[in-house]
């Protein structure tokens, strides 16, 4: 199990879904988790039901990221993780006038993660430790019809690795995490049909749990992974195969 003892991780669409998850596995092995998101009632729940700090940050909005960054170093003084976590699926195609869904996906999958390593990387970088995870997807991997989540996606699966490139030399790591159909509000939302073709489509037979999840992105963040940056971690019950 990943030790976390005594981290600060910020995570991002953290009121539900896989970063709730998160959260709640992070403060379990340890660490000090600011919750973070959009919805607010939410956020403030899940926060209140770990007994943790949370924060409303759009991650489409450079003023929130300074302020909720701002407010962690001086309640903590460092931040040895970040969760870029946050996101969103528009179901459109090509031929569906897909601008608009494009246009919203870009923003919020690939300038969101942006933002946050755009903030976050000047801190880690002079106190020279910290874990960048950012949540892909399979769609970050390869081919599929939707053509705005993809293109974001991959964004961040490249994203990574240029970040990760840069600094390496401060011993600040940056991943990918690429889950497959996971049990959550977004894949759920696909409706009944669309969910038994993934679930046909993925190899182990079933789609995957937040917690499946989670446990990866655990083990990025702790110093179990302290060798391990710029990769790509599928956690997809096989489907990329
Ligand atoms: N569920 C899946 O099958 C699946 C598969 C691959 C990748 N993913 C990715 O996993 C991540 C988590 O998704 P999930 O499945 O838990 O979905 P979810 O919809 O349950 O949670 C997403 C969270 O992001 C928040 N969010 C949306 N826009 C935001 C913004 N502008 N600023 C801050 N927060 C915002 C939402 O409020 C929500 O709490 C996403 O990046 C998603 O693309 C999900």
């Amino acid at each position: 199990m990943s030790n976390l003892d005594g981290k600060i991780i910020l995570i991002t669409g953290a009121a539900k879904g896989m970063g709730a998850t998160e959260a709640k596995m992070a403060v379990e092995r340890g660490a000090t988790v600011i919750l973070s998101d959009i919805i607010e009632d939410q956020l403030e729940a899940t926060a209140d039901s770990l007994d943790s700090a949370f924060s409303r940050l759009d991650v489409t909005s450079k003023d929130d990221w300074e302020k909720t960054i701002s407010q962690i170093l001086d309640d903590h003084g460092r931040i040895d993780g970040l969760v870029n976590n946050a996101g969103i699926f528009i179901q459109k195609t090509l031929f569906d006038d897909a601008q608009e869904a494009f246009e919203a996906m870009a923003k919020v999958n690939q300038l969101g993660t942006y933002l946050g390593i755009e903030c976050i990387a000047p801190i880690m970088r002079d106190q020279e430790s910290g874990s960048i995870v950012n949540i892909s997807s399979v769609a970050g991997l390869r081919g599929q019809r939707n053509i705005g989540y993809v293109a974001s996606k991959f964004a961040v699966t490249g994203m990574t690795k240029a970040i990760a490139l840069q600094l390496a030399k401060f011993n600040v790591r940056c991943n990918s995490v690429h889950p497959g159909a996971i049990s959550t509000d977004m894949a759920l939302g696909l409706g009944p049909s669309d969910v038994e073709l993934l679930t046909n489509k993925t190899p182990m037979g079933r789609i995957g749990e937040p917690e499946e999840v989670a446990e990866a992105v655990m083990f990025l963040l702790s110093d179990a992974a302290s060798y391990l940056t710029g990769a790509e971690i599928t956690v997809d019950g096989g489907f990329i195969l």
